[in-house]
């Protein structure tokens, strides 16, 4: 079975999506991970995050593997730290809104998935609406922009940033994200909406086993 989670960044998706595949026993798959890894690739082919065409040229041919934990490998080297650096973080959305580099990520996320033996929980941010709309579990997480920068401070795309530089960031990569045509953040039709601004983290995790144990 998969398990959607989608939403905004540092809404709390990884946190939460984690603890409830440690809680079912299944794989956790951090989408993001992989459109932050083609952004990654591209600056170092030297292509323009415009560049479709350049884009999916840089992908061809590595080797990517997603080993959980929020590590990501390429060609066998862990690139976790070097895909959340701010310079992946303030191009990525603009990479990830081309429709031919979604088609080849959204590929090798199904294929992950199905490699695992088909059950996982699946974070990003069009997960119920397009790469698993089937999903019997679909939550889509949001918090308010203050309380997710807030959520962020700590973490190394935030480095070197103020809370409002941050704040700001955010809202702009909200909005790049939401408003393209290709695959844009929104809840699917029959995702859960949880509202996390107040909540725990170990009670989103509660309500999503909940929804889970009522399949
Ligand atoms: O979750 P994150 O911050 O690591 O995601 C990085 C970017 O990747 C985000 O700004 C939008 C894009 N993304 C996407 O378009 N679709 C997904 N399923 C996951 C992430």
């Amino acid at each position: 079975m998969v398990v959607a989670i989608d939403g905004p960044s540092g809404v709390g998706k990884s946190t939460v999506a984690r603890a409830v595949a440690a809680a079912l026993g299944i794989p956790h798959l951090d989408t993001g991970a992989y459109y932050r890894l083609a952004t990654l690739v591209s600056f170092e082919a030297g292509v323009d995050p415009g560049d479709e065409a350049g884009i999916l040229r840089a992908l061809d041919g590595i080797r990517v593997d997603f080993g959980g934990d929020g590590r990501m490998l390429l060609g066998g080297e862990d690139v976790a730290d070097r895909i959340r650096g701010p310079e992946v973080t303030a191009a990525v959305s603009q990479v990830s809104a081309h429709a031919a580099v979604r088609r080849a990520i959204v590929a090798m996320q199904r294929a992950w998935v199905s490699d695992h033996g088909g059950d996982a929980v699946v974070e990003g941010r069009d997960i119920g609406t397009v790469v698993f709309p089937e999903a019997p579990v679909k939550v889509y997480l949001t918090a308010s922009v203050a309380v997710r920068a807030d959520r962020r401070a700590g973490d190394p795309e935030a480095a070197g940033l103020t809370r409002d530089e941050l704040i700001a960031q955010m809202t702009r990569r909200d909005h790049l994200d939401s408003s393209r045509a290709n695959s844009p953040l929104r809840p699917a039709a029959d995702a859960v909406v949880v509202d996390t601004s107040h909540l725990t983290a170990a009670a989103v995790v509660r309500q999503v086993l909940d929804l889970v144990g009522r399949v």
